[in-house]
């Protein structure tokens, strides 16, 4: 049982660890909810502008994304922006 308990915290660690960047944001950035990456990437050409426009958002369902300017970052990087 030890081990199986382990191997769940491990299991479960390594997936939270590799839910990061956009795939933190594709559960409303689907096309539906929110603009996907298309239309995302239709207007915004640089990583600087994706972050200022992700936090200038004054959509409720942005503000937990607006305080983590890392995971802003590294989506900006997910989607090829530099
Ligand atoms: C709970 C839902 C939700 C999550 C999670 C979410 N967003 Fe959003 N986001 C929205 C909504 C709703 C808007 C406003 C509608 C729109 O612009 O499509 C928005 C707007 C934006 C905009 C502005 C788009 C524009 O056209 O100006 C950016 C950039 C953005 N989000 C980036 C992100 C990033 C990066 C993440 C992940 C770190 C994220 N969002 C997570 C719902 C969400």
């Amino acid at each position: 049982m030890k081990r199986l308990a382990l191997t769940l915290v491990l299991v479960l660690g390594f997936a939270s660890l590799a839910f990061a960047g956009w795939d933190k944001c594709q559960g409303c950035h689907n096309g539906k909810t929110a603009g996907d990456k298309a239309k995302i990437l239709e207007k915004i050409k640089t990583a600087d502008e994706f972050v200022k426009a992700a936090q200038a958002s004054k959509s409720p369902m942005m503000k937990s994304a607006q305080g983590d300017e890392a995971n802003l970052k590294a989506a900006a990087a997910d989607l090829g922006l530099k």
